[in-house]
């Protein structure tokens, strides 16, 4: 063979090199981002973490071998990155997120995207205009269940959608042995709604579709909370954002959901989602529950007979594929690296994270006025 006959060898993948903002719980808990990003080393290198607390950033550089160590964003900004994952939290994400875009790096972003509607829009004009991916969390869509869920239900498994259940609540961090101060929480510009809700809203859109209109209830269940367990045991606090919300979301052509976001589960047997169906029900259950992860009732599941099934596909290899499982939190960081390898939008979008923030805020104002508000955004 001569030298040109050569086949042409495709150019190695340059890894995606990523920094860190932000060295607290999320970062570093096992269902989060830093544990699982080893995984992909072959296409991910966190080159740097940041927190104001430099002893924090420090140690977690230590533990998960990261080179460098800085105590600001315009530190970790001035190095070399292709993309910033943005783990502060939620009031501070808007202003680090516009600078992380400002200074041409694509983002990731933990939820809420931002505080406002305007500050969404600047941050994904932005993005837009500078070419850059927006990747926002929660990242369930990423999960082959709830993917498997949204794509039964376009198949028209269960026929025309008439209702869904969506549960997205736990007992809060105040119940649950927090090993950070759970405070946070319970105060204003987060509380269940931006902490929890965020959850089944984005569940809800993922596999139904955009909302059209939302009706809530929102209420302080009691002024205080006792931390019960962990680091912060017997702490009292104060809560000044609501701790319970029921939603009604409006999907067009009368399908409607029912979405819980409070800190008053302390336990629960129901599936995270019920989808009611003219030709059936699917399930999406929770993980701790011994149930198969999507069920199915079809009134047609056999010739003359209803009843229910366990989804099973024909896919090459689905055991194994699911990414969410094996990464958590790191499945955002591969799903930025798979569209810039693409060329395609993320699933996990920026515009996903601002419809969600627009049924948020909608929720907040039907609490308030007592009335039905519209949300005009889509996906
Ligand atoms: N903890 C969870 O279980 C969890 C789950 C899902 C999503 N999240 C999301 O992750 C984000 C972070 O949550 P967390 O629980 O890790 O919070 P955290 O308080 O444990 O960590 C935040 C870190 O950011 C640092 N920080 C704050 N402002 C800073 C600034 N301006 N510059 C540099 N560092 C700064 C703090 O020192 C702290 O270490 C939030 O948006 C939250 O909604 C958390």
């Amino acid at each position: 063979m001569t030298p040109d006959a050569r086949p042409v060898q495709p150019a190695a993948e340059a890894r995606l090199r990523v920094g860190v903002l932000g060295a607290g719980m999320i970062a570093t808990i096992g269902y989060g981002y830093l544990p699982h990003l080893g995984k992909i080393r072959d296409r991910v290198e966190v080159t740097a973490i940041a927190d104001r607390r430099l002893d924090l950033a420090r140690a977690v550089a230590e533990a998960y071998q990261i080179d460098r160590a800085v105590d600001s964003l315009d530190d970790l900004l001035a190095l070399d990155l292709g993309a910033v994952v943005n783990l502060l939290p939620g009031p501070a994400h808007f202003t680090a997120s516009k600078r992380i875009l400002e200074a041409g790096r694509h983002l990731i972003t933990e939820k809420p995207i931002t505080s406002t509607l305007a500050e969404a829009d600047e941050l994904l004009d932005l993005a837009d205009r500078r070419g850059l991916y927006v990747v926002a969390a929660p990242a369930d869509m990423l999960a082959s269940d709830w993917a498997r869920a949204r794509d039964l239900v376009a198949r028209g498994a269960i026929g025309k959608v008439a209702f869904a259940r969506v549960q997205s609540s736990h007992a809060g961090a105040a119940g649950l042995s927090w090993p950070v101060d759970p405070s946070q929480f319970y105060q204003e510009g987060v509380g269940a709604l931006l902490d929890l809700a965020v959850y089944g809203i984005t569940q809800a859109t993922g596999v139904l579709g955009p909302a059209k209109r939302v009706s809530a209830m929102s209420g302080i269940t009691v002024p205080t909370r006792v931390a019960r367990g962990g680091a912060f045991d017997g702490r009292t606090i104060p809560v000044t954002a609501p701790d319970n919300n029921l939603l009604l979301l409006d999907l067009g052509e009368a399908t409607y959901a029912v979405i819980d976001g409070t800190f008053n589960v302390v336990a629960s047997r129901s599936p995270h989602m019920e989808v009611f169906g003219l030709e059936g029900t699917l399930l999406v259950n929770r993980a701790d529950v011994a149930a198969p992860p999507i069920e199915l009732y079809r009134l047609d599941a056999a010739p003359g007979l209803a009843g229910w099934i366990s989804p099973q596909t024909y896919e090459i290899f689905p055991v194994g594929s699911d990414r969410f499982a094996e990464l958590q939190r790191g499945a955002l960081v591969e799903h930025l690296a798979d569209c810039i390898r693409d060329g395609v939008q993320p699933v996990a979008s920026g515009r996903h994270a601002r419809h969600v923030l627009e049924v948020m805020l909608a929720a907040q104002q039907s609490a308030r006025e007592g009335r039905v508000i519209d949300v005009v955004s889509t996906f």
